[in-house]
């Protein structure tokens, strides 16, 4: 896998409602080799303050343009908010490992494959859907209330089937996604059960979900977020505890697999 260190002109940073921001720039290096699930370290400032880069999934690649999205929550991300389209940005990616997925055709794989996205989760969960469009994926967003569900247009205009659910009742179910899931799962017969999850968002909902998919036998693939430093396996800063011992979030992840991890 071929990461870089780019600098490279913002395209667009636009606010898409709330705190949630897309930001796109130009990388033809990352644009060739970047999978769905790998993530790019972003040197927000032009200073030396934050010192760290932060940690931001890819979310889609058209031609040589990489779109991100990210929520506004703190000093780094406050500062991406603020660099203009013309500004130079500092990119390290693709960096991690991306989910697992079959080669996707219209007379292959028949598995069902299910996308539950938490929040912010959504955003490599887009680009996953766009490489499996032809599974016709299904795709669960979930939500504490309706005007932070993010994404659904582009799920839909990808082909998938979305359905919302909100902890508020808001919109769609009332309740966790991960509710939703089981209550999806749970009317399929055992046989129908052939479906690979990928998730993406909270720990809780991950945990959640890695913990019914093992006890029901269901493959899944979750995506971890942790605390980075050097984003690119030296520091062993972002380590998680799986069944082999200690990985790091950001080289062996950040994708693993629901049966490696402990909770
Ligand atoms: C692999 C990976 C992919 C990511 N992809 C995206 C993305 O596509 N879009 C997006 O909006 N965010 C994404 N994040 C999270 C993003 O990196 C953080 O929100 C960002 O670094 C926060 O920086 P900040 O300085 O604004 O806030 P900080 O001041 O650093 O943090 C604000 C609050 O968020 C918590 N927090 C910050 N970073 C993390 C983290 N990595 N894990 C858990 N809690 C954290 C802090 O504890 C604090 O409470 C991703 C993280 C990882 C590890
Ligand atoms: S952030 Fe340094 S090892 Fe992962």
């Amino acid at each position: 896998m071929e990461t870089a260190q780019i600098k490279t002109k913002i395209l667009f940073n636009k606010k898409l409602k709330n705190n949630y921001w897309r930001l796109e720039f130009e990388s033809s290096v990352i644009a060739k080799t970047a999978m769905p699930g790998q993530f790019v370290e972003i040197k927000v400032s032009d200073g030396t303050d934050p010192l760290l880069r932060r940690p931001i999934s890819i979310h889609g690649v058209s031609k040589q343009r990489i779109r991100l999205i990210y929520e506004v929550i703190g000093p780094g991300t406050q500062l991406l908010s603020g660099r203009k389209a013309g500004d130079f940005l500092d990119v390290i990616g693709p960096l991690g490992n991306g989910f697992k997925y079959g080669r996707i055709t219209k007379k292959y794989d028949k598995r069902e494959n299910i996308l539950v996205a938490g929040g912010m989760g959504v955003a490599p969960l887009v680009f996953l859907a766009e490489k499996i469009k032809l599974n016709k994926p299904l795709v669960l967003i979930g939500a504490r209330k309706k005007d932070q569900i993010l994404c659904l247009s582009e799920f839909k205009a990808l082909g998938c089937k979305a359905i919302i659910a909100t902890d508020d009742g808001s919109l769609g179910f009332k309740g966790k996604v991960t509710e939703l899931l089981k209550e999806i799962l749970s009317k399929k017969s055992q046989a129908d059960k052939s479906v690979s999850i990928y998730a993406c968002g909270p720990q809780p909902m991950l945990k959640a979900v890695a913990l019914f998919s093992c006890a029901n036998d269901i493959a899944s693939q979750l995506s971890l977020e942790r605390h980075m430093a050097c984003g690119f396996g030296a520091c062993l800063g972002c380590v998680v505890h799986t069944k082999e011992g200690y990985k790091r979030v950001c080289k062996d992840g950040p994708v693993f697999s629901g049966k490696e991890l402990t909770w």
